[in-house]
């Protein structure tokens, strides 16, 4: 079976901020949420590939707000005024994708603690940040979305990969505290947690021998990687009104890596 975009008339109009959006899984978000006719700000570090990737979006939709903000997802001024200029122009912030993260895989006993660090500070700081920055927008409005990303390793373990998954767990546990805090101002909040994807950093890993993608693939009940459509797909479906009861959940998208317990190891 093809997998056409779903389309949700509701997100029509409404102005989505996702962060790590220069490339992967944000900018995927970012280009799914302007085919289904939002205003799209792309926030990153990396201000060279956003310049890359801006006008591409722009001339998919020249009739809604197409912007991008280079600034540090824990920087909290610095989110909080990208949000504002964006603002100004849309009026509104519906929905806010705290998408943007790093992996630190090292064997434990080496793993410096700039990289642990820096793993807090970009995983669990920046996703708070962006979410109570667009939470203090959202709540002077209607309420909106809010989606964080978690992981498959938020979940369940792999060896080495002590600050990704501690990080990706609290992140997990960090959603679930703010959809009940804000469901009443009519903010939902739900993680994505996608299991491997395809993307270009995932091609990069096997193409140094760094990853096995045909053992992660056997590993997979699906048989399977994940494609960045799969994790777009899921964005809009819980940003659109039709998931209106759904707050507080990681939602797993991994092929059935997590749940099969007789998994053994790939070979
Ligand atoms: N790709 C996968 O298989 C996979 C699986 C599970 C979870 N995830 C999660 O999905 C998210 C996106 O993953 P990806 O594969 O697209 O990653 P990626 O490395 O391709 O892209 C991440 C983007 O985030 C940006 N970024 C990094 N630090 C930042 C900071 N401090 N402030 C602002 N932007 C910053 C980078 O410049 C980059 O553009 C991450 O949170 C990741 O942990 C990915």
């Amino acid at each position: 079976m093809t997998m056409e975009a779903a389309v949700y008339p509701d997100l029509e109009g409404g102005s989505v901020c996702v962060t790590g959006a220069a490339r992967g899984l944000g900018l995927a978000m970012a280009e799914a949420f302007v085919r289904a006719g939002c205003h799209v700000l792309l926030l990153d570090i990396d201000g060279a590939e956003l310049d890359r990737v801006l006008p591409v979006l722009a001339a998919r939709r020249r009739d809604r707000v197409i912007r991008t903000a280079t600034a540090p997802v824990s920087d909290e001024d610095a989110v909080t005024e990208a949000l504002t200029g964006f603002t100004a122009r849309t009026g509104e912030l519906s929905v806010m994708v705290a998408n943007a993260g790093v992996s630190a895989n090292a064997p434990s006993l080496g793993l410096g603690l700039d990289r642990w660090n820096t793993a807090l500070d970009v995983n669990l700081t920046g996703v708070f940040v962006c979410a109570r920055a667009a939470a203090r927008v959202m709540r002077e409005g209607d309420g909106g979305v809010i989606l964080t990303t978690s992981s498959m390793y938020g979940v369940t373990a792999g060896p080495e990969r002590a600050a990704y998954c501690a990080t990706k767990a609290a992140v997990a546990a960090l959603t679930k505290v703010l959809a009940v805090e804000w469901a009443p101002h009519g903010i939902r909040v739900n993680a994505l947690a996608p299991g491997y994807v395809e993307t270009d950093l995932l091609a990069g890993l096997s193409a140094a021998g760094r990853l096995d993608t045909e053992a992660l693939r056997r590993r997979t009940p699906r048989g399977r990687l994940g494609s960045p459509q799969d994790i777009a797909h899921l964005a809009l479906f819980l940003s659109s009104a039709v998931s209106s009861n759904i707050t507080g959940q990681v939602m797993v998208s991994d092929g059935g890596w997590t749940a099969d317990g007789y998994a053994v190891t790939p070979g």
